[in-house]
């Protein structure tokens, strides 16, 4: 996976530089093509005279040579890389990466990155746990950068805890991992409705729920970043659209979603049914504010909306795969097994808000998917790491089906 392909390592100033010798090493082994940059700092650690022969290449420090003057340019090693990696990153080099303090060659060259990036952190644990920086490491997320988290362990301060540099192995495994994901979805459509609907009372007033959006973005994410073309319905929602080829369609009311939806459904591959749809609308929409005074007790007549998912399960072909979402507060597993059999899905994930951390609004979700055939529980993790735990189920049972 990563032969032929040009990686910039960036190197911080931890004493787990001296492992980022033999992480370039493998690297170079799996026929990478390997840059090192190095901070000011680093090289307190480990000297470029040991890492420019692993590389096969002089190592970059400096804005300007030396000895000739001559400009290393970030810029065209933004342009140059399939990835960057920076192990080890130190708190210091994160919170720079996290607020744009372009000091070094490093930074620069982060900043002008076109390719993903890679982020293995290493510092002691309390520098790790501090609020400072897991707020920066939640930033470099947002700003679609991979964390690789630190291990569990003896610390060269000699305490133990989390925040020992991620084995070299297990870095070049997770970023082989990445590449053989990063296009197993290329070519097709997936559809992934998203967030809650808005029914209108008034023009002040609507129906909605508690759905943040996140776990479908995390989805379109996902899914883009696999290779996918993305056709992202979306209910109103605070969050911004993820990088990659999506095409965001915003609607308002479970009307306006069931008819974006019939229309994007027939040339997608994959649907993906993640949106809290409100089950009624108001049967008559008031042109004008409804005034408390005029109206005394107010009762509002409600009308069944259209079943989006059942829609879609009557519709869908042998080829395509439909994934609806489930959550439930009790008798979980009936009724979300209902729902899979009512709605002819091939798949439905299931959360219950009665698992912490779990179901709208969180940045973690803990989800079981069941089919007709088995039933996975995965234990808590981020949203994206759900997500994409749910598209390898996709990709892995479409093929069995
Ligand atoms: N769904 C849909 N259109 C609707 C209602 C639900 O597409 N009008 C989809 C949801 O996006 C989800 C699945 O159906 O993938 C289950 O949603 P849920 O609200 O749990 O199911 P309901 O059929 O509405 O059942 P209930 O509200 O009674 O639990």
């Amino acid at each position: 996976m990563l032969k032929g392909k040009h990686i910039v390592l960036g190197i911080t100033g931890s004493i787990a530089a001296y492992k980022a010798a033999y992480l370039l090493r493998l690297l170079v082994k799996k026929g990478a093509e390997v840059q090192v940059v190095m901070t000011p700092a680093a090289k307190e650690f480990i000297t470029p005279v040991t890492l420019s022969p692993l590389s096969g290449k002089p190592v970059v420090s400096e804005f300007f040579a030396a000895n000739d003057g001559q400009w290393h340019s970030h810029v065209d090693l933004g342009l140059w890389a399939d990835a960057m990696l920076i192990a080890p990153a130190t708190a210091a080099s994160i919170g720079k990466m996290a607020h744009g303090v372009a000091d070094n060659m490093l930074i620069t060259t982060y900043l002008s990155m076109k390719a993903p990036v890679f982020v293995s952190p290493a510092m002691d644990l309390d520098m790790y746990k501090h609020p400072s920086t897991q707020a920066n490491l939640k930033l470099l997320q947002t700003y679609g950068n991979h964390i690789i988290e630190p291990g569990f362990g003896e610390l060269a301060s000699g305490l133990e805890g989390k925040g020992r540099m991620e084995e070299p192995e297990a870095i070049v495994a997770y970023l082989e991992n990445y590449f053989a994901k990063s296009a197993d979805m290329k070519g097709e459509k997936v559809l992934i409705t998203a967030g809650p609907t808005y029914e209108k009372i008034d023009p002040v007033r609507f129906i909605g729920n508690y759905s943040s959006g996140k776990m479908a973005y995390a989805l379109a994410e996902v899914c883009a970043q696999r290779g996918a073309e993305v056709y992202l319905v979306s209910g109103p929602v605070a969050l911004e659209t993820p990088a990659g080829n999506i095409h965001r369609i915003d609607v308002e009311s479970a009307e306006e979603m069931y008819q974006a939806c019939i229309e994007h459904f027939p040339s997608c591959q994959t649907a993906i049914l993640c949106a809290a749809v409100a089950d009624y609308r108001v049967a008559e929409i008031s042109d004008n504010k409804i005034k408390r005074e005029e109206s005394g007790e107010l009762s509002l007549h409600l009308l069944p909306n259209k079943d989006i998912a059942a829609a879609l399960g009557e519709r869908k072909q042998p080829s395509q795969y439909l994934l609806g979402f489930a959550l439930e507060t009790h008798n979980e597993s009936q009724h979300a097994e209902a729902k899979l059999r009512r709605k002819n899905l091939d798949a439905i994930v299931l959360n219950s808000l009665q698992d912490q951390g779990a179901g709208f609004r969180h940045d973690t979700n803990k989800v079981s998917i069941l089919s007709a055939e088995e039933r996975l529980d995965f234990p808590l993790k981020t949203k994206k790491e759900v997500a994409s735990d749910i598209i390898d189920y996709i990709l892995k049972n479409r093929k069995n089906k």
